[in-house]
């Protein structure tokens, strides 16, 4: 199964992928997950990403393509994939479908995360991220059962610098302006559909259950 989780920042596109990625047990591909491990190991691509990613502005398309399609050509992607934040412009699309054409593959759902402004605000604003292990929480709607620590591995959470207030307004802003395009750009290709994030994250998980099976 080969998907994509389309939407807004904070509209819960990596909690669902997370899970989708165990229950069917293919990768979870989130492109900004990939800059932020390269940040933490001080690689040349993450001090690049990053001068982008405070911002709230897109890192430009080649470098986000090379790396989708370097990590799509691996082994583990054979079964299929879970694309978390890629594409995210027009050309990011093209030159994904030429990567999966180039291979025999094809899309089989693009799945469309909607949430009101406000609630992305909120959401982005409580999440807190494990800084060993990366996994998300919330304070209000997930919090972590020891305040401030990660249930999983006991590593400290903090606020992605991305999330504060001017960085989330001109992400908001790069998605409207070059992400939602992709909207229009997969229903022509009938591989669009809507889901309602605005929910508690099971009946979220469970209207995508229905939808891919
Ligand atoms: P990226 O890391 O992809 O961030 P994003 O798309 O802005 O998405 P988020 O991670 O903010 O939100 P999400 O939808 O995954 O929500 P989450 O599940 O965490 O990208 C960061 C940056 O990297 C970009 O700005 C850009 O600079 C660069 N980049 C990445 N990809 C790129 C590309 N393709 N091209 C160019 N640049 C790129 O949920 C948010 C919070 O809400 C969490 O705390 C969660 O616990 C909570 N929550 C989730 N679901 C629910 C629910 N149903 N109810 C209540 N709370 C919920």
């Amino acid at each position: 199964m080969n998907i994509i989780l389309l939407g807004p920042p904070g509209a819960g596109k990596g909690t669902q992928a997370v899970r989708l990625s165990e229950l069917y047990s293919i990768p979870h591909i989130s492109t900004g997950d990939i800059f932020r491990e390269n940040l933490k190991q001080g690689t040349e691509l993450g001090v690049k990403a990053k001068e982008y990613m405070d911002k709230g502005l897109l890192v430009p398309d080649q470098v986000v393509i090379d790396i989708v399609a370097d990590r799509l050509s691996r082994e583990d992607c054979d079964g299929g994939f879970i694309l978390d934040g890629f594409p995210r412009t027009i050309a990011q699309a093209d030159a994904l479908g030429d990567v999966l054409a180039a291979r025999g593959l094809a899309l089989d759902h693009v799945l469309n995360f909607s949430v009101p402004d406000e609630v992305l605000v909120r959401r982005i604003s409580g999440r807190r991220t494990c800084s060993r292990c990366d996994r998300n929480y919330h304070v209000e709607f997930d919090p972590p059962e020891v305040e401030g620590r990660c249930d999983s591995c006991g590593g400290e959470l903090y606020q992605r610098d991305d999330d504060k207030e001017e960085a989330v307004r001109r992400r908001l802003e790069e998605y409207r302006e070059k992400t939602e395009p992709l909207i229009q750009y997969y229903q022509e290709r009938g591989l669009l559909v809507d889901i309602d994030g605005d929910r508690p994250m099971e009946e979220v998980m469970a209207s995508i259950r229905r939808v891919l099976g």
